[in-house]
């Protein structure tokens, strides 16, 4: 599989991109800083390093040309303004969007939270609470954002993991179709790593694409299924 990843030199981001290489992928990072990804991911035959910013539409669909999938591990340093009230997902993922998908590329992996939108409503109260109040600020973006890029939901598998760590992962992530979701206890948290892992099991069937995901390590209450 030929694979985009943007936020290739992030916590999660370059955690994946290992990964991808480790299973034989072929990956183009797409980052505003080369030698920061240089030292992180260092050198591999099926990986590319491209430079760009997530405003250069032409590099940016060059890029993307010939890429089976795109993933998006983009998250902000965000001030505590922005942190309050942000705009960075608003501000990029249309251009993103629209240049990924008129590349070519019909299925695009978009890290989002547990608690963004919809996904709120099968959260304990604990979760809602910081969703509501803690996170408010970053996942109204994510949720604005995803308005903005509605019509290429049929190409959008969106990944919704809990509270991320850097411990080490604890392997056997698990993937849910959030729709099959009903509640999950506590505050759910998962190591970046298992995210890496769970973005890559979504990245190797292009039938998710439309589809929201929990992604976790702990614990689910599921729907029965319909008799
Ligand atoms: N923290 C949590 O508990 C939590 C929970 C659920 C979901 N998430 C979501 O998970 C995602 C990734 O989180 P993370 O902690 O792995 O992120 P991270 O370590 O902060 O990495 C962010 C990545 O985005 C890139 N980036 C940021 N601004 C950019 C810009 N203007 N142009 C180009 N690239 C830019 C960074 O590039 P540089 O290396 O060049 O800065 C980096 O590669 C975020 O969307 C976050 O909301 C987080």
């Amino acid at each position: 599989m030929k694979i985009l990843v943007l936020g290739a030199t992030g916590r999660t981001g370059h955690l994946f991109t290992q990964k991808a290489l480790d299973e034989g992928h072929v990956v183009t990072a797409y980052v505003r800083n080369p030698d920061k990804a240089r030292i992180l991911l260092g050198t591999h035959p099926n990986l590319t390093i491209t430079p760009g910013t997530l405003d250069d539409a032409e590099q940016l669909a060059a890029a993307s040309s010939g890429q089976d999938v795109m993933v998006s591990i983009l998250g902000q340093k965000a001030s505590i303004r922005e942190f309050l009230h942000s705009t960075f997902l608003q501000e990029r993922l249309p251009l993103i969007m629209q240049t990924v998908t008129g590349a070519g590329v019909k299925h695009c992996i978009l890290l989002s939270a547990y608690g963004v939108g919809d996904t709120v409503r099968t959260a304990s109260l604990p979760m809602r609470l910081v969703c509501k109040v803690i996170m408010r600020g970053i996942f109204t973006d994510k949720v604005k954002a995803d308005a903005l890029v509605a019509e290429y939901q049929p190409y959008i598998s969106r990944a919704h993991p809990g509270r991320l760590t850097d411990k080490p992962g604890k392997g056997g992530v698990k993937v849910f179709d959030m729709a099959s979701v009903e509640r999950t206890p506590g505050i759910p948290t998962i190591a970046r790593e298992d995210v890496a892992d769970a973005l890559l099991t979504i990245a190797k069937n292009p039938q998710n694409a439309g589809t929201d995901f929990l992604v976790t390590t702990g614990d689910v209450a599921l729907h029965s299924p319909q008799k």
